[in-house]
C-alpha cells in the first residue's frame, strides 16, 4: 500500500498530535464547482456519476486540485442503499431525490431484505479507483446514511419537512419501524465494511434527520441502529486504525450519548458551542465540525474571523476535524471556500505547539 503524505485528519480522529487543525467540508464535491457540473454535463445525470467509477474518481479529486484538503470523501449518495433495495431512486428535475415504490404498506415493509451488495459493486469499484488515483495524497472518506435517515426517504418516498409518514408509522405501528430500522442497520454494517475492504481510511454516518425525532424517540428509533452499526465495523486495515465519525444533524442535546455508542469522533452542526461540547464528551471521541455553511457568504475576512471564533472555542489540543455543520451550497463561491481551507490552516498552528 502507498505510504500515506498527509494524514492529518487520521491523526485528529484518534486525538493524537497534530501540526495544525485538519479541514474537509462536507458535500465537497458539487455543483458550487463549474468543473462538477461540467462533469456532470457529460455524464448525463447525477447518478450516471455515481455509478461510473471514472466520473466518480474524477469528481472526487476535483476539490482536492482546488484547495488544500486534508480528507477526500467518496463521490456517492446515501440513498444508492435503499436503491439497491429495490425502491427505485429517480432524481426529478429540480425536486431531488425520489423512490418509486415507496414502503407504505406492512406486505412491502415484511418482504425488504438486505441486498446482494454485488448491485453496489459499482461504489466498491468507484472506492478503489479513488484510492488508486490519490496515491496517498490524503485519506479517503467512505461513508453512509444512518438507517433512520435511510428510512425517512425509504418511508416518503423523498425529501420531507414533517415526516408525516415515518411518525405516523413510529407512533402506530412502532414494529415496523424496527423492522425497517433493523435490515438497514444490516445493511450499512455490510455496505459500510465493503467501502473498507475496497480501501476506505475513515467512514462517516451521516444522520440526517435523528434531530427531528423527539427525546425519547432518538435513542429507541436512531442512535441504538447506529450503535448495532458501530459495533459491527472492521476498526482496521492495512495495519491502520479506520475511525468512524457519527454525525446527527440537530444532535447537540445528546452529544454524551452518541460520544458513548463507539465512534472515535461525533460531528457537530452549527448550533452547538464546540468548546462546550468538547468539555461535555471529555476524552471520549474526537469533534468535527462546526462552521455554518451559510458563513461562506460572508466576506472573506468575516470568514476568516469565524473560522477563528471556532478554533479558538474547542482550544488547544488536538482532535478536532475542522468541517461545515451540513453540506456547503450550491451557491457558495468556490473562493470564500479557498479562504476557508487557508484561514484554517494558518490560524490553527498556535494550537498545536
Ligand atoms: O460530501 C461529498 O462531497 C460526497 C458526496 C455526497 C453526496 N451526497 C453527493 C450529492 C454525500 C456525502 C451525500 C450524502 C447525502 N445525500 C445526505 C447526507 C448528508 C446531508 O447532506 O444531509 C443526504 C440526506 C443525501 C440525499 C440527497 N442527495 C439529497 C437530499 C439530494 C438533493 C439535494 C441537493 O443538494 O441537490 C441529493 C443529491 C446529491 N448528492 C447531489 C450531490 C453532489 C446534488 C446532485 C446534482 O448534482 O444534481
Amino acid at each position: 500500500m502507498t505510504q500515506l503524505k498527509n494524514d492529518t485528519f487520521l491523526r485528529a480522529l484518534l486525538k493524537e498530535p497534530v501540526e495544525y487543525t485538519p479541514i474537509w467540508m462536507m458535500r465537497q464535491a458539487g455543483r458550487y464547482l463549474p468543473e462538477y457540473r461540467a462533469t456532470r454535463a457529460r455524464a448525463g445525470s447525477f447518478m450516471g456519476l455515481c455509478t461510473s467509477p471514472d466520473y466518480a474518481t474524477e469528481v472526487t479529486l476535483q476539490p482536492l486540485d482546488r484547495f488544500p484538503l486534508d480528507a477526500a470523501i467518496l463521490f456517492s449518495d446515501i440513498l444508492t442503499v435503499p436503491d439497491a433495495m429495490g425502491l427505485g431512486l429517480y432524481f426529478a428535475e429540480g425536486e431531488g431525490p425520489k423512490f418509486e415504490r415507496p414502503l407504505r404498506d406492512e406486505q412491502a415493509i415484511r418482504a425488504l431484505q438486505v441486498p446482494v451488495l454485488d448491485k453496489l459493486q459499482y461504489v466498491f469499484d468507484a472506492v478503489s479507483s479513488i484510492r488508486k488515483a490519490l496515491d496517498g495524497r490524503v485519506p479517503l472518506i467512505g461513508f453512509s446514511g444512518s438507517p433512520f435517515t435511510l428510512a425517512c426517504y425509504m418511508i416518503e418516498g423523498g425529501g420531507s419537512d414533517d415526516f408525516r409518514h415515518v411518525k405516523a408509522m413510529l407512533y402506530s405501528r412502532p414494529e415496523l419501524l424496527h423492522h425497517i430500522l433493523a435490515v438497514n442497520a444490516q445493511t450499512v454494517t455490510d455496505y459500510l465494511n465493503a467501502q473498507i475492504d475496497a480501501g476506505a481510511q475513515a467512514v462517516q454516518i451521516f444522520d440526517t434527520w435523528g434531530g427531528a425525532l423527539s427525546h425519547a424517540a432518538y435513542k429507541e428509533f436512531s442512535l441504538a441502529y447506529m450503535q448495532r452499526i458501530v459495533s459491527g465495523l472492521k476498526r482496521e486495515a492495512d495495519g491502520r486504525r479506520v475511525p468512524v465519525i457519527v454525525f446527527t444533524k440537530n444532535g447537540g442535546q445528546w452529544l454524551e450519548d452518541i460520544a458513548a455508542i463507539g465512534a472515535d469522533c461525533v460531528g457537530l452542526d452549527w448550533t452547538t458551542d464546540i468548546g462546550l461540547a468538547r468539555a461535555r464528551v471529555g476524552d471520549k471521541v474526537a469533534l468535527q465540525g462546526n462552521f455554518d455553511p451559510n458563513a461562506l457568504f460572508g466576506s472573506p475576512a468575516a470568514i476568516e474571523a469565524e473560522a477563528g471564533r471556532i478554533l479558538a472555542a474547542y482550544g488547544q489540543g488536538s482532535g478536532h476535524v475542522f468541517n461545515l455543520g451540513h453540506g456547503i451550497s450550491q451557491h457558495a463561491d468556490p473562493a470564500h471556500a479557498a479562504a476557508l481551507v487557508e484561514a484554517v490552516h494558518r490560524l490553527s498552528r498556535p494550537y498545536h505547539q
